[in-house]
């Protein structure tokens, strides 16, 4: 078998288990078990598929139709133009969240500084502040043990081990010096709302990493009432939130002593970031 016949046998086999993305995900699979990029392959696709890979390739296509996702199959998700190893223990960093570092890397630009990066699953967020920060050093703290390994593996992949500490502890016992920045894409999905997210969410990535409690907003709140005690003056607590829960989200930080610098648009055009200032 060559890799055009085994990509159309993925294919088909996907399509049939009501996988939209059959084509690319078969792509995608493929060129991860004969390591090569997904253009290497398609430009080469005479090439002989051994036994072994045949079986390997059997083996992705089966989790890929049970609707595990793509990035936990292939162990690696590409997030601000960086690779992050990923695993069931860590949420799969999405689009939304590279508008916060993209934001939060234009403001803090040239600039030196000490960062908090709350529930840092496979860090993700503070590894891509750090490693365009020089001189910069941050915390990642997480209350999933399994997630810090994995935020672990990924500062030491980036190089970044001179500069950051990844922490297994809850935010609410993590005491520490004052920060300028504190970032955070915590949990914010109602509690009820889970069972309707679709089944690669719901049966594949950590209920820790989901569950924001019966309104969506119980690590939030809190998230906001310590960060008014660990930031610096003028420092910036800057948040990723679900839709919709921008109001009340506004108003917990103008209760707590914050001003609104920003609000963030994704690309459905709904506010999914807030960053705000925590005022004297
Ligand atoms: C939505 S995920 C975000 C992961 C990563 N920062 C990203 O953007 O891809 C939320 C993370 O918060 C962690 N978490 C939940 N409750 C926490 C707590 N009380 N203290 C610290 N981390 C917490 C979860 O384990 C999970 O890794």
């Amino acid at each position: 078998m060559n890799s055009l016949q085994a990509l159309k046998n993925g294919s088909n086999l996907l399509r049939e288990k009501n996988i939209s993305t059959h084509i690319i995900d078969s792509e995608l699979l493929l060129s991860k078990i004969l390591n090569k990029t997904r253009e290497e392959m398609l430009i080469n696709l005479n090439e002989k598929i051994d036994e072994k890979n045949k079986f390997i390739f059997k083996k992705y296509l089966s989790r890929r139709s049970k609707k595990e996702p793509i990035a936990y199959i292939l162990e690696e998700k590409e997030f601000w133009s960086k690779k992050f190893f990923v695993n069931k223990d860590t949420l799969i960093p999405r689009p939304e969240t590279e508008l916060l570092v993209d934001k939060l890397l234009k403001i803090y630009s040239g600039k030196k500084l000490s960062i908090l990066d709350i529930g840092t699953g496979c860090g993700c967020i503070l590894v891509s502040l750090l490693s365009n920060l020089n001189q910069s050093k941050g915390y990642g703290i997480d209350r999933s043990k399994k997630a810090t390994f994995v935020a672990k593996m990924n500062v030491k992949k980036h190089k970044l081990s001179d500069c950051t500490k990844i922490l297994n502890v809850s935010f609410e016992n993590f005491f520490n010096k004052k920060f300028d920045l504190i970032v955070s894409n915590p949990p914010y999905i109602e509690k009820r709302k889970i069972k309707n997210l679709s089944d690669d969410i719901k049966k594949f990535e950590p209920r820790m990493a989901l569950d924001g409690g019966n309104d969506g907003l119980d690590l939030i709140k809190k998230i906001i009432y310590k960060s008014k005690h660990i930031l610096k003056v003028n420092g910036l607590l800057a948040l990723e939130i679900g839709n919709e829960q921008v109001k009340k989200v506004s108003k917990k930080l103008k209760e707590n002593n914050f001003r609104i610098k920003d609000y963030l648009k994704d690309y459905k055009d709904n506010i999914r970031c807030v960053i705000a200032i925590k005022n004297k």
